[in-house]
């Protein structure tokens, strides 16, 4: 096998929408939903058709920015009968949060929910239940599935030519610390774990093909940060015959920002990076470089896409396909179920000490 047999752009970049013909409305149109959601959506030639926001600047911002006509309240936008995705963008400390995902399952509509799925495997549970009871479709925005370095990495390594992974190493180092973000981030108890690991534990599950059966970690904190949680997080995770380490530092401010990963498997290396870092303008499909054990060459494709903001409308193309097919999303809500094991396990181990068996 030579080095251009191994990724065409097809295995890593995101399948269009195969129609348009699904109404989309948005609910919570803060920071997430105006700067990656909805300009994705529109990238893709999506139909947002209504908003939702208890805070009149931003109904204000979504009107004159896209031309939205936002509602106060969540009800009118599930009782409009042009919306047929419901896009969940809102914190899960907004107290009614999973309260109006289930209502709009009740109404009948499919549902994409912003990671994290829930602060509890408990709730997640009660949704996805609740979606396959009522016969519509609920996904996560997990949309760093869709970021093209991992995605790449996900295609090599499906395609079997690193063999099995047997180690696994994510990394991020970067400054989420601001005095300037939103009180409900600030004001966070829980550590870096449920917000940003949780995008990386999601990403090294897929690439183990498989759930950890036990993991080990601690958080910390920088003196003298803002947030009220560890920003710090060093996760080590044991699967059957491989394992992974999560570490990410977000309070990281001042030094040269970075997310790099390294896969070996047993026939091969995959060294990336994010494309976010360095410069920290959230764009840019990082990199990745595989080498083949025993091979004299190493292999470096020219990625294509983004994180911010195609991995976005990656997700929202993801249920609408699957809805078209009448299948499962890859970013399902029965297939985060696993992830949030992790996560929470991860935060139950950093809370008393001890390893965790999931
Ligand atoms: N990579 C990613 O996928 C990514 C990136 C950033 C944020 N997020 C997630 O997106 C979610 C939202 O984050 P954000 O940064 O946009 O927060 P934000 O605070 O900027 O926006 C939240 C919005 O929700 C509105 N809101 C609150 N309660 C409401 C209610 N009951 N009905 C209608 N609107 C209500 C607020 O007024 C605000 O405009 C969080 O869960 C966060 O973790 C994901």
């Amino acid at each position: 096998m030579s080095s251009e047999d191994i990724l065409e752009p097809g295995q890593y970049l995101p399948a269009p929408p195969v129609t348009d013909r699904w109404g989309i409305g948005v609910i919570g149109l803060g920071g997430v939903a105006r700067n990656a959601h909805i300009p994705s959506y529109r990238a893709l030639s999506l139909r947002v058709v209504a908003g939702a926001d208890l805070d009149a600047n931003a109904r204000q911002f979504a009107a004159s920015t896209f031309g939205i006509d936002a509602v106060a309240g969540h009800e009118e936008l599930l009782a409009n009968r042009d919306v047929g995705i419901v896009d969940v963008a809102l914190p899960n400390t907004v107290p009614v949060r999973n309260q109006i995902i289930h209502d709009a399952i009740d109404a009948g509509k499919h549902v994409l929910v912003q990671k994290p799925f829930a602060y509890d495997y408990e709730s997640a549970l009660g949704m996805v239940e609740h979606a396959e009871r009522a016969g519509v479709r609920l996904a996560v925005n997990q949309n760093g599935r869709w970021n093209p370095s991992y995605r790449a990495a996900s295609a090599i390594l499906a395609s079997g030519f690193l063999g099995d992974p047997y180690f696994i190493s994510h990394e991020m180092c970067i400054d989420q610390d601001s005095p300037n973000r939103p009180p409900w981030v600030l004001n966070l108890k829980r550590s870096v774990i449920v917000e940003y690991s949780v995008h990386h534990l999601d990403i090294v599950r897929r690439w183990a093909g498989r759930t950890a059966h036990s993991v080990q970690a601690i958080t910390s904190r920088r003196p003298g940060q803002h947030s009220a949680g560890d920003l710090i997080a060093t996760i080590g995770l044991q699967f059957d015959g491989a394992v992974a380490n999560v570490v990410d530092n977000t309070a990281s401010v001042g030094e040269a920002p970075y997310c790099r990963f390294r896969i070996d498997g047993a026939d091969g290396t995959i060294n990336g990076t994010v494309g976010a870092w360095p410069g920290g303008t959230g764009r840019g499909p990082g990199t990745i470089e595989v080498v083949r054990r025993g091979a004299h060459w190493v292999f470096r494709p020219d990625l294509a896409g983004s994180w911010a903001i195609d991995a976005f409308g990656a997700t929202m193309s993801d249920l609408i396909n699957a809805i078209e097919a009448d299948a499962e999303p890859e970013a399902s809500g029965r297939d985060n179920l696993e992830t949030l094991k992790t996560v929470f396990a991860a935060e139950l181990s950093a809370e008393t000490g001890r390893r965790v068996r999931i």
